[in-house]
This record gives structure tokens, C-alpha cells and sequence, in this order.
């Protein structure tokens, strides 16, 4: 039979519409236990590495659930391969991720989440991260919202609606994925919006924002207001638009909130953060909340969307949202503290401009799965080896 080499996007299409396969991930268990394909449907995953190929074939074979087409992920794409060869002379159907693992890290799926009379608004999912950037287009300008480093896909994505970046806004200085408005705004011009509370010690070029400050498009479209949320960092800042849509960062998540002890100053944080939770608490309930981090695919709705009202959010985490004093929120982030990623220094600091790495080592830091959210849900999300 012959052997098929499939994309990143081919992968997800199966694993959404519930295709009957096996995946086999030929990495060491090291880094399949610290990044691995996740769906919003289950399905099998197996782990053999491509070093038990080497040593002892048959053996490695025999581990392969038989009679299902066998999708082979591994770190670049060669050992992938290898390992399909070897199935393929044992009779498997059998076919190889291109460009190995970090094409499904950096793969974002792009969904339509609402519109208006005159514009219509995107979630990007980034499946390989847990998160969401957006887009919102309006007549032939398009504005980004937290878009990843995947510059050629937002480009494509513009082009493909007729229009051109304009305005591309951070919600916060992220530390979990490198972050791709300085590069969008470079190459086509938009103008980067970010807050002070972040960025003032960035070396970005980026125009601040106003707190309740309104940005609008050249030609009508939906008003999109800045309000700062601080607590996840000082700067976070989620964004309203239409006075519909809140695209709240890494501020409130569909399940819990963002964890506001990244930055060592976790009791400093954890107060502004209650703060800001009781100015979120006031908003209308209807409105519509676009995170930019999931935990899980089971907070998705029917259409494989991250949204839901915030009254619903209020409602699923009663337990954070009903907390009525600073100091039983701040025992509660205490009491869900966890260590973050090594990595998450190096990133903050490419994404203020203020150290420079090659695109190899921009991969390597951005690939696997954010840690921003704080409750303790999301600490037993954790795979075990970290
Ligand atoms: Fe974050």
C-alpha cells in the first residue's frame, strides 16, 4: 500500500469529525509526556518511539492496534517516515505527519463566532496551544487579536477575505507562545496596540492604549473598546466589541480565570485580580466571552467554539466569582500555585523585544500547551511528569 504524508490540518478535520484511526506518536516518552496531540473527540493514542523500531521491529510492531489506519506524528518528520515504511511492509494503511510535530503546534483552525450587519468576527484555535486569537473583519480591513507567530496564515487569511491587517492588538505581554503582532504590524503596516501596564519596558513599537478607549475602522464596522483587566498581568486588557463580544485574554476563562502568579508577585497580582473580577462581575450578563486560553476541549460548545455567556462562566465557577473578600481569593490562588514552564522567561522577554532568538529556538519555545489558568482544575490538567 502506499504511504501518504498528511497535514497538520488534515489531522485535526479527522480527529473533529470522529475518523476511526490510531495515532501513533514515534517520539521518546519524555516528550510525548510534555506535549501530545489532544482532540475534541476521544480517539487512540499510542506511544512507541522510533528507537523501539530500531531495536527490536517486530516487537515494536506488535504493539500497533491492528485493523485501523495507522497517522504517524513524530518531532520533525523523518523518524516518522522510517517508522511508516516499516508498518507498510507489515500491512498497515499508514501515512505521516509533514513537517512533524510542531506543524500540528502551530496549526490554527479558523471558526466564525458572530457577526453584525457590517462585520464579522473569527476564532483561530490554536490546538496545539489550548488557545485563541481572533480576527474581525469589516469591509477590506481586518483587526488581530493576540495572533501567534503562524504570520503566513493570518496573511492568507486576510487576502482570502479581501482585506488587509489594520490594527492588531495584544490583550497582554504573554509568556506561555511568542507572540505575533510585532512582526504582523511590520510587515503590513498595522498599527499594534498594547497597554503601558506591559509593555512600557518592552521595546515594541506599539501605540498605548487608553483605558475605555474606542478603536474604530476607516469605514463603519463595530466599535471595539480597551478595558483593562489587570490581575492575569498589570497590563491585561480585555477587548468589547459591539458592546456583544468580550475577548478577554487570559482574564476570564471559559472554566476559571487566568493565574495571576506569573510574574512572582503573585499576591500583588491576585488582588488586582479580584478587583477586576468584581468590575466583570457588573458587565451584562449576555454578553458573549471569547477567551484566549482553553484547558480543555470539553469547554467547547456544539460547534467546536470557544464561547459561551458570561453569565454561563459566572454560573460554571460560582467558586471563584462568589469569593467576597481579597484575602480568600489570594489563599485561593495560593492554594493552586504550581511552578511554570522554564520557558516561560525566555518567551516573555522575546515578546518584549528585549532578546532576540532564531526561528529554531522561537519553535522550540513555542510549542506545548499554555499553563494560564489558575484553579486547581487546570493544576490537574498537568501531565504527571511536570
Ligand atoms: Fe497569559
Amino acid at each position: 500500500m502506499a504511504i501518504y504524508i498528511y497535514e497538520a490540518k488534515d489531522l485535526f478535520h479527522w480527529l473533529s469529525t470522529g475518523v476511526d484511526m490510531v495515532v501513533l506518536d514515534v517520539r521518546n516518552a519524555k516528550d510525548f509526556a510534555r506535549f501530545q496531540v489532544e482532540s475534541p473527540r476521544p480517539f487512540t493514542l499510542v506511544n512507541i518511539s522510533y528507537f523501539d523500531f530500531i531495536e527490536d521491529e517486530e516487537e515494536a510492531v506488535a504493539r500497533v492496534p491492528r485493523n485501523r489506519a495507522v497517522r504517524i506524528v513524530c518531532a520533525k518528520e523523518n523518524s516518522a517516515r522510517y517508522v511508516a515504511e516499516i508498518l507498510d511492509r507489515h500491512g498497515f494503511e499508514v501515512g505521516y505527519l509533514q513537517d512533524g510535530i510542531s506543524s500540528w503546534g502551530n496549526l490554527l483552525v479558523p471558526r466564525p463566532v458572530g457577526r453584525g450587519t457590517d462585520y464579522e468576527l473569527f476564532q483561530f484555535i490554536r490546538p496545539g496551544k489550548a488557545s485563541c486569537s481572533y480576527g474581525l473583519v469589516s469591509g477590506k480591513e481586518m483587526m488581530l487579536f493576540d495572533p501567534s507567530r503562524n504570520l503566513d496564515f493570518y496573511l492568507e487569511f486576510a487576502a482570502q477575505q479581501g482585506c488587509m491587517v489594520t490594527k492588531t492588538f495584544e490583550t497582554h505581554l504573554q509568556a506561555d507562545y511568542i507572540a505575533g503582532s510585532r512582526d504582523i504590524a511590520r510587515q503590513t503596516g498595522a498599527i499594534f496596540y498594547a497597554n503601558d501596564g506591559d509593555f512600557k519596558t518592552s521595546n515594541n513599537p506599539y501605540t498605548p492604549l487608553r483605558d475605555g478607549e474606542t478603536l474604530r475602522f476607516g469605514l463603519g464596522g463595530p466599535d471595539v473598546r480597551a478595558m483593562f483587566t489587570p490581575g492575569h498581568t498589570p497590563g491585561s486588557t480585555s477587548y468589547l466589541i459591539d458592546e456583544r463580544f468580550l475577548l478577554s485574554g487570559d482574564t476570564v476563562f471559559i472554566d476559571s480565570v487566568g493565574r495571576p502568579d506569573l510574574g512572582g508577585k503573585a499576591e500583588e497580582w491576585a488582588v488586582m485580580l479580584y478587583e477586576t473580577i468584581r468590575a466583570v462581575k457588573r458587565l451584562d450578563p449576555n454578553l458573549q466571552v471569547l477567551p484566549g486560553h482553553y484547558i480543555d476541549w470539553r469547554e467547547a460548545n456544539e460547534d467546536l467554539v470557544f464561547s459561551r455567556s458570561l453569565g454561563g462562566i459566572l454560573e460554571r465557577n460560582r467558586a471563584i466569582y462568589e469569593i467576597d473578600n481579597p484575602a480568600t481569593f489570594v489563599a485561593f490562588i495560593q492554594a493552586n500555585m504550581r511552578p511554570q514552564p522554564e520557558e516561560y522567561a525566555t518567551i516573555r522577554l522575546v515578546n518584549a523585544n528585549l532578546r532576540e532568538e532564531e526561528q529554531v529556538r522561537q519553535e522550540e519555545l513555542d510549542l506545548g500547551k499554555n499553563e494560564c489558568a489558575a484553579s486547581a482544575y487546570a493544576k490537574a490538567q498537568q501531565p504527571r511528569s511536570a
